[in-house]
């Protein structure tokens, strides 16, 4: 039977990473075998455009970065998620095209509907079986930002409220495969929520 395949994604400093964890621990305690990845990273050719997509001191167009983060995901489905699925694993991924529509789309000015035909080309169309958006507004999730921020983060407060009303839209366009959830409460009702989202599809 194919596995689970779920999506946590949002805007920087919306907590997606404690929920991941969370969620993570919650269906392993009811045995579910679970594989938790992050993009871009979860390959070592994923992690290594990680470390140039956000850390490297290069020039990047927006063309350009928008199908380096394409690239990393191509090699992620079809070497790590499709295999998963394949043999029964819940999939829980931590950002997937929609941060590429929302990030580079929206917030970079590049054409949302143009990502999402690579981003199909880039995933043959893997969808997930559930869109859970961790909903925050920018300013709340740059203040909660910690350390030093990286090339995207250190982005004006204006791009990132083009890139959180991007999420939005795409969690729009999803309809019932998407769950919006206000992320700016406290950690324990987001997590509630999160947990409601899963267990019901
Ligand atoms: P994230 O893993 O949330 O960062 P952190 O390690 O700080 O928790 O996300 C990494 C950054 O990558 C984030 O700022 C958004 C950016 N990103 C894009 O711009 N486009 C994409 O397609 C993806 C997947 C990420």
């Amino acid at each position: 039977m194919r596995g689970r395949f779920l999506v946590l994604d949002g805007p920087d400093g919306s907590g997606k990473s404690t929920q991941i964890a969370r969620l993570a621990a919650r269906l392993r305690e009811k045995h579910e075998n679970v594989l938790v990845l992050r993009e871009p990273g979860a390959t070592p050719m994923g992690e290594a455009l990680r470390d140039l997509l956000l850390h490297a001191d290069v020039d990047i167009t927006p063309l350009a970065e928008m199908l380096l983060y394409q690239a990393a995901r191509a090699h992620l489905v079809e070497t790590v998620i499709r295999p998963a699925l394949a043999a029964g694993q819940t999939v829980l991924l931590d950002r997937y095209w929609y941060s590429t529509a929302a990030y580079q789309g929206h917030g970079l000015g590049l054409d949302p509907e143009e990502i999402r035909r690579v981003s199909a080309v880039a995933t043959k169309g893997l969808e997930p079986d559930r869109l859970i958006l961790l909903d925050v507004p920018a300013d709340v999730g740059l203040a909660r930002l910690k350390g030093k921020r990286d090339r995207v983060e250190g982005r004006s407060l204006d791009y990132h409220r083009r890139v959180r009303d991007g999420f939005l839209v795409e969690a729009k366009r999803l309809g019932g495969k998407a769950t919006v959830i206000d992320a700016s409460r406290d950690e324990e009702s987001v997590a509630q929520d999160v947990r409601r989202a899963v267990e019901g599809s």
